[in-house]
């Protein structure tokens, strides 16, 4: 008999572990591998269905990454997205090639409703792409079963080999509907969906076998995701768990305090203060390459923590609240092309004296959201926005200087104050200003200023993957801006950031 199980190939997608979750919210266990993987591999495995994920590369090019064809005389159901539909086209008998782009957003029609694949679907949705290559011939056996208004090819399927292919990303937040693709494709494989629970007994217990009688010395920031790593690390440790803040002066204005007050409050531990704002400034200066400014406060932070852990007696373990997209984004699974190294898991030195104890690695933000909320963690904390890391810095393109630092601070306030007021601040994902390093003209009193622009950047987002601007009232918009300008010295002009992710990342840098 077959295993409940169904194996992924990882053809280097940003989003393969979000398909494997995706699959595991609907109860079905998911094996990723390599493309590399063996016909008997497979066989071995027997899978109840495949899946092929996107990927970086074009079909057509030298060493773009293949499975072998023999995988389609198995006579298990494939689905191939993106990317993955692509390679079945190719290894089939179709053909692709460059053709239109489509980035962001698009409206899928379906041809045929009555299809099974097309349960529970309407007739028009909005479905996320990203790609610049396009099947322009069919292999046999498949047909159109729902188009964009430039790409054909868009759901295609061969529904007596049941082997489906989708242009889009069904797989993230921002695609309609995607979840029941999933579902449908899943019920024609004979499956059966049982929707699962995060387990945080399971987390817990993981915890205490891991650390034992050690003590862990973490990171916090404050934030949702170091907070609820370490409410789960109390749970498992108790005392044996110091928390460190070590302050760069790039933060949020206040988290020092929030952070002083959250830990006594709810953990009863009083957290260990390292005052570092000179010395991140020091290191930042004349700096201006994005990925540079990372390493250095990465390896900074790093520094400062050993120094801090060695002074603690029986220190074994550095906690981090990493979660999935920040391991992701940095390394990539194995194929994925690498977009940003985040300090948290970028510039961790080789020989660090301390072993990491993440235990929110494999989850995404909104999963981190829904334990935060089992552990009781307060409102404000569960929807808090994100801050990144290297924070202010990769927000003011260019050189960070105290001055433009001072600047971006203020700016940020004015954005959050704003957006409080008109109850929108926890309901957006992430909402700040950057310091484009650009400069524009303007006319303040009667005097000529040529002063930096500020952008302005507030979207919507899930799971981090992707994410769509907020249409913020044009009221609001002019408060903003009109604070900003007038309040702050040196500032010419706002503009207001209207790009999806796909294509462009949340960050400017
Ligand atoms: P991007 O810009 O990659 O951002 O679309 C995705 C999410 O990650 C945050 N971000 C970072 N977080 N270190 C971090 O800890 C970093 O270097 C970093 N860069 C981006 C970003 O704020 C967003 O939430």
């Amino acid at each position: 008999m077959k295993k409940e199980e169904i194996l992924l190939v990882d053809f280097g997608s940003q989003t393969c572990h979000l398909i494997s979750r995706r699959f595991r919210e609907l109860g079905i266990k998911v094996k990723i591998v390599d493309p590399e993987i063996s016909l008997a591999a497979i066989k071995e495995i027997s899978p109840v269905a495949i899946i092929f994920s996107g990927g970086p590369a074009s079909v057509y090019v030298k060493d773009a990454p293949k499975i072998t064809s023999q995988v389609f005389n198995l006579k298990i159901p494939i689905l191939g997205i993106c990317y993955g539909w692509q390679l079945i086209a190719y290894l089939l008998g179709g053909s692709v090639a460059s053709g239109k782009k489509e980035y962001g957003p698009q409206e899928l029609r379906i041809k045929n409703l009555e299809l099974r694949i097309m349960k529970n679907l309407p007739k028009q949705f909005t479905v996320w792409l990203s790609h610049g290559d396009t099947v322009v011939k069919l292999p046999p056996g498949f047909e159109i079963l729902g188009s964009t208004k430039d790409v054909k090819t868009t759901f295609t399927g061969d529904k007596k080999r049941k082997i489906y292919g989708l242009q889009f990303h069904p797989e993230v937040e921002h695609t309609e509907f995607g979840q029941q693709i999933l579902k449908n494709f899943l019920t024609i494989c004979g499956l059966k969906i049982k929707p699962h629970n995060l387990n945080l007994e399971k987390i817990i217990s993981e915890i205490k076998k891991t650390v034992g009688k050690a003590k862990v010395i973490a990171a916090v920031s404050g934030g949702v995701d170091s907070t609820t790593a370490a409410s789960l690390i109390v749970k498992a440790i108790g005392k044996n768990f110091i928390p460190v803040y070590i302050d760069n002066g790039l933060m949020r204005k206040g988290t020092k305090e929030e952070i002083k007050n959250i830990f006594k409050k709810i953990f009863k531990i009083k957290p260990i203060i390292v005052e570092a704002q000179e010395l991140f400034l020091g290191k930042l200066k004349g700096v201006v390459n994005p990925e540079e400014k990372r390493k250095i406060i990465g390896k900074l932070y790093i520094d400062l923590f050993e120094k801090e852990a060695k002074k603690i007696k029986g220190a074994k373990f550095l906690a981090q609240g990493t979660i999935y997209s920040d391991v992701i984004e940095s390394k990539g699974a194995n194929k994925a092309a690498k977009i940003k190294s985040h300090h948290n898991v970028g510039g961790l030195p080789k020989k660090l004296g301390l072993k990491l104890l993440e235990p929110l690695r494999l989850f995404y933000k909104d999963e981190v959201r829904q334990i935060a909320k089992k552990l009781d963690l307060p409102a404000s904390i569960i929807n808090k926005q994100p801050f990144p890391g290297p924070g202010q810095a990769i927000r003011i393109i260019g050189e960070v200087t105290a001055e433009r630092l001072a600047k971006q601070h203020q700016a940020d306030k004015i954005v959050l104050e704003e957006l409080k007021k008109v109850d929108l601040l926890e309901k957006v994902f992430q909402s700040f200003p950057i310091m484009t390093g650009i400069k524009s003209t303007a006319v303040k009193g009667d005097n000529r200023l040529y002063g930096e622009v500020v952008a302005l950047r507030v979207y919507e987002s899930l799971d981090v993957m992707t994410a769509s601007w907020v249409k913020l009232p044009y009221e609001v918009l002019q408060k903003i801006s009109s604070r900003i300008v007038n309040e702050i010295s040196g500032i010419s002009r706002v503009v207001y950031d209207i790009t999806t992710k796909p294509p462009a990342t949340m960050e400017w840098e």
